[in-house]
């Protein structure tokens, strides 16, 4: 009895022994899936937490995106009314510049400045005319050119052709041909002749042009062409204007006149490298040009083409302060006036050698809104429309034109 006893003990103990130890385990385990569960219980609580302000922030920056686009729309409503403001003071600024302007006008054409030094005639051996027929002189010219009897009305439409050059130059076709004549920059001996203005839009650059090139510089943008003549103005240092006359067909000089002005005294205040500005027409050649740095005004000079005697010489009485550009259509000189940070360019004097253009008829008028300020602006009778060249584009104005009142 007593083995089995002992064994029996044994067996409880043992039995008791394992049964502590599973306990314990199990105790164990039990204690470590609680906190298991509890961190897993904190981490849900946090990540619900985060989720939350996950969705407190999301809204938030909804909130502020909605708050910023009302902000912007309202701030461009701003911005599009002070546009529109802008706008209203610029035009009114015109009004008030149209209204106040003494320069809005016509002026009479003086009697003929006779100047014995400028009569460049006696270089023709002619004899200087007495004082008493300079009035049938006067006469004759005045019935010459009053069978053309147009003055600008408006500018009917613009045309950007290219660019090409420097950001000033000039261009001009010749009103007696197709052919187009490109003078890039302020001076040089060169030019460009294509045979018409379509050919120049289509050539890439200046390479399907005739360069030509002159035997002494041109000085400013204030060449023109007539029938087949280059007139341009030429100044060596320091020294006399000269009108030169060049033969485009068989690249010769023809002839040329002293113009004794000031050697620095240069004719539009906005573009000092036009030391003189020429037009040439049905008429004649006309020579824009400033006497001395201390005269205010524009002057006018009439010349023969093919002798370039001058024939008269006026005051145009158009101030060259801020003057950009001139040209003249059917014996009225016609003075394009900007501010020196280019705005709008417009015409805002007028001169007319025949006295026909009273104030009343005289218009002002508004060139379109452009990239600069115009360099040269050259007038072509035969096509009523002037070739300027603003920041080295070249443009085309049209011109349309109304009858003087015959007074
Ligand atoms: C025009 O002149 C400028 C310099 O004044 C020069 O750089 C340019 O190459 C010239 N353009 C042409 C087409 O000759």
């Amino acid at each position: 009895m007593k083995p089995v006893f002992v064994l029996l003990v044994s067996t409880a103990w043992t039995f008791t022994g394992a049964q502590d130890y599973y306990q314990g385990l199990m105790d164990y385990l039990e204690n470590r899936l609680l906190a298991i569960e509890d961190r897993m219980q904190l981490w849900h609580e946090q990540s619900h937490r985060y989720h939350t302000e996950l969705l407190d922030f999301k809204k938030l920056t909804v909130e502020t995106m909605d708050g910023l686009r009302n902000q912007h729309s309202v701030m461009f409503k701003d911005l599009e009314g002070a546009a529109v403001r802008v706008d209203r003071v610029e035009r009114e600024v015109d009004y008030v510049e149209i209204q106040t302007s003494p320069r809005a006008c016509a002026n009479k054409a003086d009697k003929v400045v006779e100047q014995g030094a400028w009569r460049l005639k006696e270089s023709r051996g002619q004899e200087e005319e007495e004082e008493d027929e300079e009035d049938e002189d006067w006469e004759e010219l005045h019935s010459r050119v009053s069978d053309c009897v147009e003055i600008i009305s408006g500018i009917r439409s613009v045309k950007i052709l290219k660019r090409v050059g420097s950001p000033k130059g000039m261009w001009t076709r010749d009103p007696r041909s197709s052919k187009v004549y490109v003078f890039n920059g302020t001076s040089g001996d060169n030019l460009f002749q294509f045979n018409s203005v379509r050919d120049f839009s289509r050539s890439p650059g200046v390479t399907s042009s005739r360069h030509i090139r002159l035997p002494s510089d041109w000085r400013g943008p204030g060449s023109t062409v007539y029938d087949g003549y280059l007139y341009y103005i030429q100044q060596e240092e320091n020294a006399d204007v000269q009108v030169v006359k060049f033969d485009l067909l068989t690249g010769s000089v023809t002839d040329a006149a002293m113009f004794p002005v000031e050697s620095h005294a240069t004719v539009y205040n906005l573009n000092p490298e036009t030391v003189a500005d020429l037009a040439a027409d049905d008429e004649g050649l006309w020579l824009l040009y400033a006497t001395s740095d201390s005269e205010p005004n524009i002057h006018l000079a009439k010349m023969d083409r093919a002798s370039l005697d001058i024939e008269h010489i006026w005051d145009t009485r158009c101030p060259r302060e801020n003057a950009e550009a001139a040209f003249v259509v059917c014996g009225t000189v016609y003075v394009v006036y900007n501010t020196r940070l280019a705005s709008r360019s417009r015409i805002q004097c007028l001169f007319d050698v025949n006295d026909m253009v009273s104030s009343e008829e005289a218009p002002l008028i508004y060139f379109p809104r452009r990239y600069g300020a115009h360099a040269s602006l050259k007038y072509n009778p035969e096509e009523q429309q002037l070739y300027a060249w603003d920041d080295g584009y070249q443009i085309i104005y049209r011109l349309t034109m109304k009858t003087k009142l015959l007074v």
